[in-house]
């Protein structure tokens, strides 16, 4: 694992995550917040997160699987899910009325984020918005966009804080990069 290239260094993680942690308490100042982290990636930087942030806050876990290939580090189009996500968890209490926030690894085609979004706005939060510790811009396929962004990265496979390949290396401190055949 330590011929992986670093992209993200535990200490910056931690540096942004801060960053991250104050706007949001400033965002939500004096309210209640419902973190809701997608399995099983986003689970590490949800649990640095909600310790940061200072506000009367709580969490629940989603869960959901894609159809198609699993994401590698081959992102030819061929290797990517067909767009189909299903639930594999929901969210225990309905979100009605309160302030949500969904917490995300990688935002990556976007078609996990906008099924989730979709999803949870019917269950018509007072507020929703979305935090992802890593956005990879250039591979969006529907338009979607996170409120809270930890890094903005280029189009390359990453694991580590919670990424798997192959459920491999979620538990690695930091993001480090897998070589593949994208460019
Ligand atoms: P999207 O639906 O294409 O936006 O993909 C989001 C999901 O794909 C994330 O929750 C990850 O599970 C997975 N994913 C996308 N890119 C990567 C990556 O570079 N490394 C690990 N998982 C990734
Ligand atoms: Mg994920």
């Amino acid at each position: 694992m330590n011929d992986l290239r670093i992209l993200i260094s535990r200490e910056q993680i931690a540096a942004r995550i801060a960053e991250l942690a104050q706007q949001i308490t400033k965002d939500f100042h004096g309210e209640q917040v419902l973190f809701v982290g997608v399995l099983k990636g986003a689970a590490v930087f949800l649990t640095d997160l909600i310790r940061q942030v200072q506000l009367d806050a709580s969490y629940d876990f989603i869960g959901v699987s894609s159809y198609g290939n699993p994401r590698g580090p081959k992102q030819e189009s061929i290797w990517d899910s067909t767009g189909e996500v299903r639930l594999t968890k929901d969210v225990e209490h309905s979100l009605r009325d309160k302030n949500v926030v969904l917490v995300e690894d990688i935002l990556d085609t976007g078609l996990t984020l906008s099924f989730l979004k979709r999803l949870l706005l019917s269950h018509q939060p007072r507020r929703f918005c979305v935090a992802v510790l890593l956005d990879k811009p250039s591979r969006r396929k529907l338009a979607i966009n996170a409120d809270y962004v930890g890094f903005t990265i280029p189009d390359e496979f990453v694991v580590g804080y919670g990424l798997d390949y192959a459920e491999k290396y979620r538990n690695l401190p930091e993001i480090r990069v897998i070589p593949g055949v994208a460019p």
